[in-house]
């Protein structure tokens, strides 16, 4: 098989959603659209990724991995359709993050995308998935506060030469009094490729360690991943015929959800 993508899931902000998207568009990914997927936990000092796909106290973890200690495929849990590599929550964190990139590599070639899940540490822990990935996708809230965060994220990104799809608006609680998609995308200079609201599902996914996308399909947030995992295997979004039918315009995350379509068509990829 040829070399995965490998995708990583940013912030420089704790709980803003990147494990849960991570998790969730490794399932759907791999479940809804026949994919070969590797889910990595790279927040070392805090993972997570273990709860949300009902792994208990993993015996294998990427810990022992960076630490030389196993070769990656020995870390492999399977899960949810998923070949998962979660970290030990008590582990000890004396090893080289920035090994990861070629930890991965060991077995990049078995899998079609590795979905990496950050950590919100503005340090090697980060650094070790912004080096790894092929390219990223970021998480953001609508405030002030996160997007300032998500500046400095962009910044460490462009820096690093890793490109990013663009951003993931979430838990979108009141519009009112919160920022704008040209905000985010006037700020950060990157696209928006999916709002989603706040969504009360996410507390039984999380009761039930299960990603959204395997325990309810059609919930709001599930919608999204979809979305946004048909334009990473270069599918045309689904608008549905409702809206074909009455020529209705594509909302701007549509647009840029193209845009990452037309990124992974290019023969050059
Ligand atoms: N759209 C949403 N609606 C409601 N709850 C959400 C939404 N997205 C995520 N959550 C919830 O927010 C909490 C934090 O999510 P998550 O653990 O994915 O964040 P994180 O960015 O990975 O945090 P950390 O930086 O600590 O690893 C979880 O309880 C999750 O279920
Ligand atoms: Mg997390």
């Amino acid at each position: 098989m040829k070399k995965g993508k490998v995708i990583g899931i940013v912030a420089i902000k704790g709980g803003v959603g990147k494990t849960t998207v991570a998790s969730s568009l490794a399932a759907e990914l791999a479940n809804r659209f026949g994919q070969k997927v590797l889910l990595v936990d790279a927040n070392y000092s805090s993972p997570h990724v273990a709860m949300h796909m009902n792994i208990d106290k993993p015996a294998k973890t990427i810990h022992d991995v960076l630490s030389g200690k196993i070769r990656t495929s020995n870390a492999v849990h399977s899960r949810y359709g998923v070949d998962v590599i979660p970290g030990n929550e008590f582990g000890s964190l004396k090893f080289n993050a920035l090994k990861l990139k070629d930890r991965i590599k060991q077995v990049q070639d078995k899998y079609n995308y590795v979905i990496i899940d950050a950590s919100p540490s503005f340090n090697d822990e980060l650094l070790s998935t912004v080096i790894a990935a092929d390219s990223l996708i970021m998480v953001s809230t609508p405030d002030t506060p996160t997007l300032s965060s998500s500046i400095k994220t962009a910044m460490l990104a462009k820096h690093r030469g890793t490109p990013v799809h663009g951003i993931i608006i979430n838990k979108i609680r009141d519009p009112r009094y919160e920022l704008t998609l040209a905000d985010m995308e006037n700020e950060t200079d990157l696209p928006v490729i999916a709002r989603i609201r706040d969504d009360e599902n996410l507390v039984k996914a999380l009761y039930m360690r299960m990603p959204i996308t395997v325990l309810k399909k059609n919930s709001h947030f599930s919608k999204q991943m979809n979305a946004i995992a048909r334009a990473l295997t270069g599918k045309h979004q689904d608008i549905g015929w409702f809206r074909e039918i009455f020529g209705l315009k594509f909302k701007p995350e549509e647009v840029n959800r193209e845009i990452i379509r037309e990124y992974y068509e290019s023969p050059i990829r």
